[in-house]
């Protein structure tokens, strides 16, 4: 499957997001990753949904909008979700995983399913039939910096497996936390093909993010 990259734009630098859109731009990013934190779901707070109306307003490129919310099926509309777009809700974060998931492809969303480090991956049985893409958590949420949770890779392979056995080759699997280069290439052997890229790849004072980008693609391929 195509690897494509998304960046983790609550990394950048706000100061100069519109610099950082263009740089985007030109290194063909396939999605913008935008953590949304409602400090109950994860006790941290990041973006909002003014600030996806404002990428919706600044930039064509596709959001990957990853709601760290609690009960996000109620929450959806706010978020001005477009054709194209990724939205991932939490298997943890309601008791109405369906809906949720039903609701984001009635928005005209892609839904993505996110599974935290402790969560096994059979419980994308009952979901297959609705998902476009699974998100595993290759971090405990909510913080960027953070180091690989131990067993990842095995679980990115279990995924790939249990979709393929399954018969789903095409649902796209996102891997968010801590995807340095190394941990991306390991990442991509084990089945990922999106890829978060934060502190731990591109947003790294010492190059650009053109670079990190085209760093990143030889590293996933
Ligand atoms: C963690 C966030 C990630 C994170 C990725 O909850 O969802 O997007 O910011 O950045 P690094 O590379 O710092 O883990
Ligand atoms: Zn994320």
């Amino acid at each position: 499957m195509k690897k494509k990259i998304s960046p983790s734009i609550m990394c950048a630098d706000f100061i100069k997001l519109e610099e950082v859109l263009d740089d985007f731009k030109k290194s063909k990013i396939e999605y913008i990753h935008v953590d949304v934190m409602d400090g109950n779901f994860v006790s941290n707070f990041t973006l909002g949904t003014d600030f996806c109306k404002v990428l919706k307003k600044s930039t064509d490129i596709s959001l990957d909008i990853h709601l760290m919310i609690d009960r996000p099926e109620d929450k959806l509309a706010w978020f001005g979700i477009s054709e194209g777009d990724y939205v991932s809700v939490h298997y943890e974060s309601t008791p109405h995983i369906c809906r949720a998931l039903q609701r984001i492809r009635d928005l005209g969303g892609k839904p993505m399913i996110a599974l935290n480090p402790g969560t096994n991956v059979c419980v994308l049985e009952n979901v297959l039939e609705l998902i476009d893409g699974v998100l595993i958590m290759t971090v405990n949420p909510g913080f960027s910096g953070q180091s690989l949770v131990p067993g990842s890779l095995n679980k990115i392979r279990k995924t790939r497996e249990f979709l393929d056995i399954n018969g789903y080759p095409n649902i796209d699997i996102e891997v968010d936390g801590n995807v340095s280069f190394e941990n991306a290439r390991k990442m991509s052997s084990a089945g990922a093909n999106i890829f978060v890229a934060g502190t731990s790849s591109i947003f790294n004072p010492k190059f650009n993010l053109v670079d990190g980008a085209v760093k990143l693609r030889e590293y996933i391929k």
